[in-house]
């Protein structure tokens, strides 16, 4: 989609990057949650993966440049040095602004950050039913290397989730 572009994210964008996230706890399997987030919250996230040196990215429209259509990030896999080299990341698109490119557009800009920081492989804990989000990083280059069955749940439902994984 022309007329949109990925920059890191601001404090300005914390209520769009909110919202989105907030939709997707209420409608979604995508977050396995059922508790909204909150701003403060949400500040606190964004306060503690800068100070980490991870990416917060945002999709704008430079037009509109607080309005925010999709957003990623990415931080610690798992809490053990063995691991410093491998982060998780995550995706989420606005459902108004979803099959335009945008999560294609933010994943890649992922990669790249990632690449630059020397990392060597990224990780997705993607819902199995989620299709989109397979699709999504199957074109990116990632490859599902796990399948854990019944590990969540969410309005009652058992969940699995699904690795995938690129070696950068
Ligand atoms: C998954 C998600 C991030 C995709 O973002 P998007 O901006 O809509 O995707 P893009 O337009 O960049 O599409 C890129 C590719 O993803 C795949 N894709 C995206 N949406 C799809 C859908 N609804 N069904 C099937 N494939 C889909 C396609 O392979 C697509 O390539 P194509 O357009 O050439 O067919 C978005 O649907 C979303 O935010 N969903 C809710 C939250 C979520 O599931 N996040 C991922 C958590 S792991």
């Amino acid at each position: 989609m022309p007329g949109f572009e990925v920059v890191d994210a601001g404090e300005t964008h914390l209520p769009g990057i909110m919202a989105i996230f907030n939709h997707a706890v209420r409608e979604t399997f995508s977050i396995w949650s059922e508790t909204e987030t909150t701003l403060e919250q949400r500040k606190a996230w964004l306060a503690v993966r800068r100070g980490a040196g991870f990416p917060v990215v945002v999709a704008i429209d430079p037009a509109n440049p607080d309005d925010v259509l999709g957003y990623g990030s990415f931080g610690v896999f798992r809490d053990f040095p063995g691991y410093v080299k491998t982060v998780e990341h995550s995706v989420y698109v606005s459902p108004a602004a979803q099959r335009r490119g945008v999560g294609r557009a933010i994943l890649a800009t992922l990669v790249q950050r990632a690449k630059g920081l020397g990392l060597s492989a990224m990780v997705g804990g993607i819902d199995s039913a989620n299709a989109a989000s397979i699709a999504l990083h199957e074109q990116a280059g990632f490859e599902i290397q796990g399948n854990l069955k019944g590990v969540g749940r969410k309005f009652g439902k058992s969940l699995d989730l699904v690795f995938m994984v690129k070696a950068l």
